[in-house]
């Protein structure tokens, strides 16, 4: 049956749909030899070769599901050519087509998804489906409950109004001048938590990403990782159908 390249290369694991798109469009896609770089083709996996740069892709891969705690200064998009360390290197030996449900800013730590199930990143990065996401953030300043009920409503960034965050105090430091906040939200724009916090004049010192949904970090020290259960993706996945 025929299915669009970018769906194909997404189940292929090679590449998230975005990416699928930018490879389809850039000339890499062949099905039979011949370059397809209009979006929106169709080719069946089942009659036709499709190769990226060349190669095969498997269409039925056994999917990976991994959970990762990245440490900071390692970035989370695949391909970024002036990235020094890229979080892809911390699980090659589990596959080289496993890539990030989701980004972090590369000073970000904590929970991060990788998959090279395409269908699966597609759903949960989707706005539609309000993935709730926990950060633990360590901010400048002794943080009042006003400016927490202010994160709670919602407050104006540049490229609009947040969705309602909930916020947890965790603790203060008054000789440092100093506060600990749990906050989940369930966007996922840029520098979403960091601009949020800037804003209401308590810039963050570190961010940690500590659970999505109800999954949570355990035992899992920066840099290292583990393949998440079949619960835990069934968990997560429960959450966006
Ligand atoms: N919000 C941020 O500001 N940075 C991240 O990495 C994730 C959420």
């Amino acid at each position: 049956m025929e299915h669009r390249l970018q769906k194909l290369l997404a189940a292929a694991g090679v590449a998230s749909r975005r990416d699928a798109e930018q490879l389809i469009t850039s000339g890499r896609v062949t099905v039979d030899g011949a370059v397809v770089s209009q979006l929106g083709s169709k080719a069946d996996p089942d009659v036709s070769m499709i190769c990226v740069d060349g190669k095969p892709i498997d269409v039925h891969p056994k999917k990976i599901y991994v959970l990762l705690n990245k440490p900071s200064g390692y970035t989370s998009t695949r391909r970024d050519p002036h990235a020094n360390r890229v979080v892809t290197d911390l699980v090659k030996d589990v596959s080289t087509s496993l890539y990030p449900v989701g980004r972090l800013d590369v000073n970000t730590e904590g929970m991060l998804i990788m998959t090279n199930d395409g269908d699966f990143a597609a759903k949960v990065t989707h706005p539609r489906h309000k993935v709730p996401k926990t950060y633990r953030t360590e901010l400048r300043g002794l943080v009042s409950q006003e400016v927490l009920s202010l994160l709670s409503r919602g407050i104006m960034l540049e490229d609009g109004l947040t969705a309602p965050a909930k916020t947890k105090p965790v603790g203060m430091n008054t000789a440092r001048q100093t506060s600990v906040v749990d906050i989940t939200i369930t966007e996922g724009r840029k520098r979403q938590v960091r601009r949020m916090f800037e804003t209401v004049g308590h810039p963050v010192m570190k961010l940690t990403r500590i659970k999505i949904g109800d999954l949570t970090l355990g035992n899992l020290k920066p840099g290292e990782w583990r393949f998440m259960t079949a619960d835990e993706v069934r968990g997560i996945l429960d959450m966006v159908s």
